[in-house]
């Protein structure tokens, strides 16, 4: 069967504000793509404005501190037309995440547009819960949440 993804695969994570859940998905993935010594272009965005150019919030480079991942170089950016071309899946940590990237998706788009969650068996259509204006616990069921994203990802690319 033909396949037009790319090899290595484009993989890039989005959410709202690119500072918690998306560099969380990113760090992640970063770090299991890396132990599985698979190469993959990874990145994140968000769908708004508010925190370009800003790293990721303590609490989520702490919690990745603490999971053993550093991703304190990692800077806000907002989500553009062209990542639909740069990128072969799009994957958004929430509902409102996915129709806002809708909304801007070009004619021309490659990449496919999921949930994050839709990757991981038994949780396709949920949503990785916002730990923004949430107590330290939120970010750890982020951690949880993307690490299983991650460990899919790793899984079906090891599988070609
Ligand atoms: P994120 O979390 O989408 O996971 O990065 C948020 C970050 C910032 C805001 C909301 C959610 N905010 O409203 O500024």
């Amino acid at each position: 069967m033909h396949d037009d993804r790319r090899n290595p695969p484009a993989i890039l994570f989005l959410c709202l504000g690119n500072i918690c859940r998306s560099p969380l998905a990113e760090g992640a993935a970063r770090a299991a793509f890396s132990a599985a010594e698979i190469d993959a272009t990874l990145d994140s965005a968000g769908t708004g404005d508010w925190h370009i150019g800003h790293p990721p919030d303590a609490r989520a480079q702490a919690e990745a501190r603490r999971r053993g991942v550093d991703i304190s170089n990692l800077r806000a950016r907002q989500l553009a037309a062209d990542d639909f071309r740069r990128f072969d899946l799009i994957l958004a940590a929430d509902a409102a995440n996915l129709s806002d990237a809708r909304a801007i998706r070009p004619a021309d788009a490659t990449a496919t547009l999921a949930l994050m969650l839709d990757l991981v068996p038994g949780r396709a259509g949920e949503s990785v819960a916002d730990p923004y204006y949430g107590d330290d616990g939120g970010f750890a069921a982020t951690w949880d949440d993307v690490s299983a994203v991650a460990s899919a990802l790793v899984a079906s690319a090891s599988s070609g």
